[in-house]
């Protein structure tokens, strides 16, 4: 039977394209959104799951400090050498720029000697607590791909808490507590990151590792993702496909990496011996000189490219799906329930595309019978943003479905379910329309069976 031939065909052209098709060898890269492949129809556009490259995400944040006066240097201040009190010949003066300490320097560039630092009022008003937030926002998801790191000029803080919001500082929770002894301070067990696994990575927890006093030589202080990450990768990142799986099939563990603030709560400085020495409290305070925050804007696997203009970061959105994270489908590409992209399978993913609305293809009777169930199918099962299948979601008119993410029409038919006449998009259907397919020996057919000849070589 004529159709029968054309489509084991047109299968095998298909194949014979994807084995042309350059697909980057590395998986995982997730940097392109689509590409174009060539199919019986000519060129047409293969779309896949795709995400903007990681990057310093300090520059895109505002920064929030309380109290708001907690700034040192307003008015002028000496505080003295944490590790000598007797060393009290430094003045901060906000007035002055070689002597201000302003918290835009916590993100300036680094490598200057002495470095830039952001530092707070010395603690005059013990026993009153000295506490300070410091408030970082992007207004804007995004996906941490990196550790934090803060670096300490003074000595690193008694008590901190790392906070995490997900809802543009609506509602917080707890990333990690830091103290030097987390039992006093927060009532928690110590741990560090090396007493999780797989199963209680998300656990929160209080470590001692980077609260020790002053005289211990390190500054820093870490949220570790990487070790987070390692749990599902292996120790040097070599499985990311394993950890691309879990955090497609979890979404507590993507969120766990999401965030749209952190907040740094400071609140208690390094004392670095038991009691607070009361006749030199301008010993402490906080100095921070560098807070890295490395990761990705949140765009749902929808964008590779992220926009910062007007002090705001966008997605720009790719597969006809619209907002500030790609998070829901174009007006008329509503003709199924948005999805995200997936991580799956490996190496390109899925894009799970938005497809056009009913209203917007026409012919509204045909799709009454064959829209319904499309969201039916998607509420039951949301993972898997078929556009088409061998169930519910046949390609009309001796369409095949490939991979479920595509119909490939016969010549004469288009759209997404092969449900529309090519002539009829283009207008220019005969007297004959309504048969569509092609004479047997038409040109079409003609070209496609020399190219199967030239390409059939590869196959064997
Ligand atoms: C920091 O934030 C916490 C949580 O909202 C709040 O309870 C605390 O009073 C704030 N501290 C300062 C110094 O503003
Ligand atoms: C999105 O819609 C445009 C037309 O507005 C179309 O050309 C394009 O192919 C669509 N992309 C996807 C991924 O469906
Ligand atoms: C939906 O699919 C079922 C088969 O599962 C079919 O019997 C039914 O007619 C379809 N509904 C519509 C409105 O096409």
């Amino acid at each position: 039977m004529y159709l029968s031939r054309f489509l084991s065909i047109h299968a095998l052209w298909v194949t014979v394209s994807s084995v042309m098709q350059p697909y980057p060898l590395v998986w995982g890269h997730y940097d392109v959104c689509k590409t174009q492949i060539y199919t019986e129809e000519g060129k047409v556009w293969d779309y896949m799951a795709c995400q903007p490259e990681s990057t310093d995400m300090t520059k895109y944040l505002k920064v929030k400090l309380d109290p708001p006066d907690i700034t040192c240097g307003d008015p002028p201040e000496t505080f003295c050498a944490m590790g000598n009190p007797y060393m009290c010949n430094n003045e901060c003066d906000a007035s002055t720029p070689e002597l201000a300490h302003p918290p835009e320097l916590m993100f300036d560039f680094e490598g200057r000697h002495p470095s830039t630092f952001w530092q707070s009022a010395t603690w005059k008003d013990y026993p009153k607590p000295l506490q300070v937030n410091i408030t970082l926002s992007w207004s804007k998801t995004i996906e941490l791909t990196d550790n934090i790191v803060i670096t300490f000029e003074s000595g690193r803080p008694d008590q901190m808490i790392l906070e995490k919001s997900l809802d543009y500082g609506r509602t917080w929770q707890p990333y990690q507590y830091y103290a030097t002894d987390c039992l006093d301070a927060f009532h928690m067990d110590p741990k560090s990151v090396k007493d999780l696994s797989q199963h209680t990575v998300l656990e929160i927890i209080c470590t001692e590792e980077y609260s020790t006093g002053y005289m211990t030589n390190s500054k820093i202080i870490h949220f570790e993702i990487k070790d987070r990450f390692a749990f599902f990768a292996g120790p040097w990142l070599r499985n990311m496909a394993s950890l691309y799986g879990q955090l497609d099939t979890t979404k507590k563990l993507r969120d766990f990496f999401t965030v749209t603030d952190l907040r740094i709560r400071l609140l208690r400085p390094a004392v670095g011996e038991i009691f607070v020495d009361e006749l030199h409290l301008a010993r402490y305070f906080y100095a921070i000189s560098d807070i890295k925050v490395h990761g990705r804007c949140k765009c749902n696997l929808h964008a590779t490219v992220c926009v910062y203009d007007n002090s705001k970061l966008t997605c720009e959105c790719e597969h006809n799906t619209t907002g500030p994270d790609c998070g829901k489908c174009k007006k008329n590409y509503q003709g199924r329930p948005w999805s995200p992209g997936s991580y799956l399978p490996i190496p390109k993913g899925t894009a799970n595309t938005c497809i056009p609305s009913i209203s917007s293809i026409g012919n509204p009777p045909k799709f009454n019978r064959i829209w319904p169930n499309i969201s039916s199918l998607e509420v039951s099962n949301p993972k898997q943003a078929n556009v088409c299948d061998n169930e519910l979601l046949h390609c009309q008119n001796g369409g095949t479905c490939y991979n479920n993410v595509r119909c490939l029409c016969p010549a004469a038919y288009t759209g997404i379910l092969c449900e529309k006449l090519r002539c009829e998009e283009a207008g220019s259907c005969g007297s004959d329309s309504g048969q569509g397919a092609p004479p047997p020996g038409s040109p079409a057919l003609l070209l496609l069976t020399a190219m199967l000849g030239t390409a059939s070589p590869l196959l064997v």
